[in-house]
């Protein structure tokens, strides 16, 4: 089954606002995989390789400064059409006009803080993750069925 690997950065706004947890819990309960995930300041050179596809623009450095002031998370999400599906949870740019049931509908209003950034593409997507993580930051997505670990069932008695 081909699977696709797509990067999310919980911004700034949403990691001091504590939404954490919730937006990793949105993507579990869909279905995605976590496949690696760190909580991190991002370097500035980091972050304007990031986001070299917005240099020309007027809002460039503004964004880079907002994206390396307080501590993200980075998380690569795994799963079949996980760069469309992650794109559609996410929703419009600008809070106030996303969608309810997306996270920025939500939990946003700003365009700015707006919370999550994901993968717009494929091509990014291979770009960005590789950015941000190595080969051995990955782990397996599906070792087990979740049905087996309510007890280690490789002990004498279960426990
Ligand atoms: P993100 O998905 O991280 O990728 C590009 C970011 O640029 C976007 O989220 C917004 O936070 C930011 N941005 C700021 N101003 C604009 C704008 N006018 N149009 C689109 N994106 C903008």
């Amino acid at each position: 089954m081909p699977l696709e690997k797509t990067l999310i950065i919980i911004k700034p706004d949403a990691v001091a606002r504590g939404l954490t947890g919730k937006i990793v819990s949105r993507f579990e309960e869909k279905g995605l995989a976590v496949v690696a995930m760190r909580k991190t300041m991002v370097p500035r050179r980091t972050a304007e390789e990031h986001y070299a596809e917005h240099r020309d623009k007027p809002f460039y450095s503004s964004l880079v400064d907002f994206i390396t002031s307080a501590p993200v998370v980075l998380i690569a999400l795994e799963g079949r059409d996980a760069v469309a599906v992650v794109r559609k949870m996410i929703g419009k740019t600008l809070g106030r006009a996303a969608e309810p049931g997306t996270i920025r509908g939500d939990y946003g209003m700003s365009q700015n803080f707006n919370l999550v950034h994901a993968s717009d593409s494929l091509l990014s997507a291979a770009r960005e993750t590789a950015l941000f993580f190595n080969d051995d930051d990955y782990v397996p997505s599906n070792l087990r069925d979740a049905s087996n670990w309510t007890y280690d069932l490789s002990s004498g008695s279960p426990n």
